[in-house]
């Protein structure tokens, strides 16, 4: 993809359904051999990876021309792992069908797990729990075999909210036998629109308000029909995207509710935003953009998929700004490429910005000074993983000269018409045809 940058974006996009609430939605759907409908589906990749582990596994997933999925499973069955060859390293969902493949089969086979490469990402919470619920738990070559006769209701207590570990425990949980305690819980909005699915399928489940989650187990769930939360990283990734290119984008859809904490550190680096019925519209003030201490975390705190966007707006800001981030050890790979740009961001591994997180002994660079305003240029880039691949084509917006980005199709795993949108909001793109070295980076 070739980008030329210098000019605003300006627009209006639409946002639909959070893609990391669709893929568990998709999943809980199994709980049930009724069929389900899940409304405002965005066509993205990661939706389309789990429709087919879905499909390998006898299930049917129905996308209508509205956004509308009718999963159907019914006929599911266990298969071997080799079944499911096509999935492997794709997507980190697959860990979570092991709650409803333990209900409905005593016995799952799941691929190995893949996703952004933006830390180790182990699933030792997952397993952890499952074990405690009953299941046994064997590693077998790329991919992992539990079975358990019945899940039994457990104490969890997570040591770190996770979010995938929260969401693995709710699909276990639901059709447990007892009661499941879950302390630390992870509470993002992703998670509660979850248990909005479960809680329509018949599931007994409470929250409360020192993250602890209880889950009462229930013999059978039934169909839901539910739409998904909109997708608030995509919403958050075109406001900064608005305010870094001097421009003014509505995103139509976006909730207030779920991007608090993002809005007021919005309107802190002199972003100006507007809430209306539809949607959200954002701009830079008129005052300029001025720098900020974040520290990312779990909600209500500022997310970590936000700091990347977030990154190339202090870029332009005036003074020195500073990232300290906690949820995962290697986030911030993808500067050493804005760095070439022009940028100036240091990074550091001691924890900066006040407070001590659970890296400050680890030797990850974790934290980050931003010292702006640099005048980004142009330069040849490939995307590493989602969130750094949308703040490449923000970061070459806002250069002088047209920039070349490789690897453009992992940003689709996420966000949805993304090139059309960028045109759509006035951005000068077009097809690169050129050949990419993958990992240069090179300046023009
Ligand atoms: N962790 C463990 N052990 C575990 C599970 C997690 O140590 O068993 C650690 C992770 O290594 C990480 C931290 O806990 O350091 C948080 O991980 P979490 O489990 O919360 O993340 P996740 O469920 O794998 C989801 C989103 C991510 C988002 C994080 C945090 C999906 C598919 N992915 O990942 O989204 O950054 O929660 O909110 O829902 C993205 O959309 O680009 C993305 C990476």
């Amino acid at each position: 993809m070739a980008i030329t940058g210098g000019k605003p974006l300006n627009g209006e996009i639409v946002v639909r359904g959070a893609k990391n609430a669709v893929a568990k939605e998709m999943v809980a759907a199994l709980l049930t051999k009724e069929s389900c409908l899940l409304k405002n589906v965005s066509d993205v990749q990661d939706t389309e990876i789990v429709a087919s582990m879905i499909r390998a596994m006898g299930g049917e997933v129905l996308r209508q021309e509205n956004g509308t999925l009718e999963i159907k499973s019914a006929n599911l069955h266990a298969v071997h792992y080799r079944e499911l060859k096509h999935i492997a390293g794709k997507s980190r969902i697959p860990i979570l069908f092991a709650g409803p493949l333990l209900a409905r089969f005593h016995e799952a086979m799941l691929p190995e797990l893949g996703g952004c490469g933006i830390g180790e990402r182990p699933i030792d919470f997952h397993l952890d729990a499952l074990q405690k619920m009953g299941a046994t738990i064997e590693m077998i070559p790329k991919g992992v075999h539990l079975k358990a006769k019945k899940l039994i209701g457990a104490k969890i207590h997570l040591q770190f909210s996770s979010v995938g570990a929260t969401e693995q425990v709710l699909l276990a949980g639901v059709l447990a036998e007892g009661v499941t305690t879950l302390t630390n819980a992870a509470i993002e909005p992703e998670i509660l629109d979850l248990i909005s699915v479960l809680q329509k399928m018949g599931a007994i489940i409470s929250v409360d308000i020192d993250r602890t989650i209880t889950i009462t187990g229930v013999k059978e769930l039934k169909a839901y029909e539910h739409s998904a939360i909109p997708d608030r990283n995509e919403t958050v990734s075109w406001a900064c995207a608005a305010a870094a290119t001097d421009g003014k984008i509505k995103v139509k859809n976006a909730r207030q509710a779920d991007i608090m904490t993002f809005l007021s550190t919005f309107r802190l680096v002199g972003g100006e935003f507007e809430v209306e019925d539809d949607g959200i519209t954002f701009l830079r003030g008129q005052s300029g953009l001025k720098p900020i201490t974040i520290e990312t975390g779990v909600h209500p705190g500022f997310m970590t998929d936000w700091q990347q966007p977030m990154t190339i707006l202090l870029t332009q800001a005036n003074g020195t700004s500073i990232i300290h981030e906690t949820v995962y050890e290697e986030r911030f790979g993808y500067v050493h490429a804005l760095n070439e740009m022009g940028a100036k961001i240091e990074l550091h591994t001691e924890c900066l910005g006040g407070k001590i997180c659970r890296y400050s002994q680890e030797g990850y660079e974790h934290s980050a000074i931003i010292t702006g305003p640099t005048p980004l240029h142009a330069a040849k880039i490939t995307v590493p993983d989602l969130r750094a691949g949308f703040s490449y084509v923000v970061a070459a917006l806002v250069a002088q000269g047209t920039s070349t980005i490789g690897n453009i199709g992992l940003i689709s795993r996420g966000y949805e018409n993304f090139m059309e949108k960028l045109k759509s909001l006035g951005a000068e793109v077009g097809e690169w045809r050129g050949v990419f070295i993958p990992a240069e980076t090179e300046i023009l």
